[in-house]
């Protein structure tokens, strides 16, 4: 167990040497480090000429389709996708197994990025859907090339209606990205929607960020996307920001190609919202705007967590891209800033979990807060809480820049379970007291669950 540290000799001495103080000190080292042996080579993208990019066939077919939930509520479905040759329609005709064919129409935007310039990228709003129900959709209606693709509603709000989230961060377009994506898709646990922690296709690690590379993951993943919701959050790879070559708006791609409905949520920017699946609240931050006092976002997550009924939504999930706990030696305490704003606001809203990517490995920490900070007091050691959230990062989807294989020594305390290697997780919310949680490692294809845990909700069932 963690005891805290008041009265010890680190009484004085900044937060930020924390991890060291705790190994200088003697403090006997945390959970598990798994040492599972893995291929350590560079991830490769896949090459331009992979299956996996294949433009469809047909004269200016739909391609790169995706859809997200288009409301607070779950009875709205955002549908974009590019027409590469001419404008085309922007319209989505929908329907149910019984129902009558219906239309709805959207709206197109293109942006230029250096020499790149995109395609005719189509957004449209599917509004009053009817819960849990399997609806088809077509797009390119009505012009050349159509086609179609289904998806399920999530049901409706409900303190015990049961859903299961696929978690992904990081993910990239190399081979281990595909294993992850595959591994996903097989899972038996049956993933309803994907809340994606940030860093999707990793264009800008291409000379001035080819563009072209957003593109080829839209295709990629469309397998996915299409077929269900991808709850978006932004990282550091959706910045774009490039003022050596004239591009000086930030998330300007990903802006234009991934809409979020963020003013159902009242909030005034795509990059931090929440919506309500079944019965969880999604809180997505963004790591890369203002988060300071009296910013835009802070004032936003000051409104939105008073909001949130845990009698109907007993579940408060928040996704970001910078985890707040992290013991590897990678972007370590990047997200420090950002704990130190908002993580007293999310123990006093009793948060159940926090999903972040960003470091290219897994972690797990124990239910722990260091909300006591104070530099004066010196009181900076995370402790045992049982109003705090737990900690996950997941940015292990098997992006270009490979494996963050190099941890901290001990283990701290407030870290659970750890590992380097690639993978995906689900969390299966069973009803207002029960999730089960686990993470796969692509090495043991999808069956093999190498870190689990029982989740226990901290309003209905507030103790491990
Ligand atoms: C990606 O994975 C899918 C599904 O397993 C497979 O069909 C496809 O051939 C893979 N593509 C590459 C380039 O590895
Ligand atoms: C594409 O559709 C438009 C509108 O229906 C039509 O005018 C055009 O001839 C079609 N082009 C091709 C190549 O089929
Ligand atoms: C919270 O949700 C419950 C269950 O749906 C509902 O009865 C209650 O009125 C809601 N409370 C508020 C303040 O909206
Ligand atoms: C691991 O990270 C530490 C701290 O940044 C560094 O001193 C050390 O050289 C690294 N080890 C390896 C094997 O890269
Ligand atoms: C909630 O789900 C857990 C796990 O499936 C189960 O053990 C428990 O009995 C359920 N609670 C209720 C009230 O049904």
């Amino acid at each position: 167990m963690m005891k805290d540290g008041s009265g010890s000799a680190a009484a004085v001495v900044c937060c930020s040497v924390l991890i060291l103080l705790i190994s200088s000190a003697g403090f006997c080292s945390g959970g598990v480090t798994s040492r599972f042996v893995r291929k350590l080579e560079e991830s490769q993208d896949m090459p331009l000429d992979a299956d996996v990019f294949r433009v469809p066939p047909g004269y200016n077919a739909p391609q790169q389709v995706h859809i997200t939930q288009g409301d607070y509520e779950g009875k709205g479905m955002i549908v974009s996708w590019v027409t590469q040759d001419e404008a085309g329609s922007s319209t989505v005709t929908y329907w149910t197994e019984t129902g009558k064919k219906k239309v709805a129409n959207g709206r197109i935007t293109t942006y230029k990025y250096y020499t790149y310039k995109s395609g005719y990228i189509h957004h449209c709003t599917l509004k009053n859907l009817q819960h849990n129900t399997k609806y088809y959709y077509e797009v390119g209606t009505g012009q050349n090339t159509t086609r179609q693709f289904w998806f399920k509603t999530p049901p409706e709000v409900g303190p015990d209606v049961p859903f299961t989230f696929g978690l992904i961060g990081d993910l990239g377009q190399t081979y281990d990205s595909n294993s992850t994506l595959a591994h996903y898709e097989k899972n038996p646990i049956g993933g309803q929607a994907v809340l994606s922690v940030g860093d999707l296709s990793y264009a800008d690690n291409y000379p001035n960020h080819d563009n072209v590379r957003w593109d080829t993951w839209g295709r990629f993943v469309e397998r996915s996307t299409a077929y269900q919701p991808w709850i978006w959050t932004t990282g550091n790879h959706e910045l774009d920001y490039a003022p050596e070559i004239g591009e000086t708006k930030p998330f300007k791609p990903f802006t234009h190609r991934y809409p979020v409905p963020y003013k159902a949520s009242d909030s005034t920017s795509p990059h931090w919202y929440s919506v309500k699946i079944a019965s969880a609240h999604i809180i997505v931050l963004s790591s890369y705007s203002a988060y300071g006092k009296y910013t835009p976002q802070t004032q936003w997550l000051q409104d939105e967590l008073p909001k949130v009924n845990r009698s109907e939504t007993p579940w408060l999930v928040v996704l970001v891209h910078s985890p707040w706990y992290n013991s590897y030696n990678y972007h370590y305490m990047e997200g420090e800033t950002m704990r130190v704003m908002y993580e007293p606001l999310l123990v006093k809203y009793k948060v159940d979990l926090v999903f972040a990517g960003h470091v290219h490995a897994y972690e797990r920490s124990e239910r722990i807060s260091n909300i006591a900070y104070r530099i004066v007091s010196g009181d900076c050691r995370p402790v045992n809480d049982d109003n705090a959230p737990v900690y996950i990062t997941i940015g292990d989807g098997g992006n270009i820049e490979g494996l963050a294989n190099n941890m901290t020594e001990p283990q701290p305390e407030y870290s659970a379970f750890r590992e380097a290697s690639f993978g995906h997780a689900t969390l299966s919310i069973k009803n207002r007291t029960h999730a089960y949680y686990s993470w796969h490692r692509n090495q043991d294809g999808y069956k093999v669950v190498a870190d689990s845990v029982w989740f226990y909700n901290r309003i209905w069932r507030p103790y491990d």
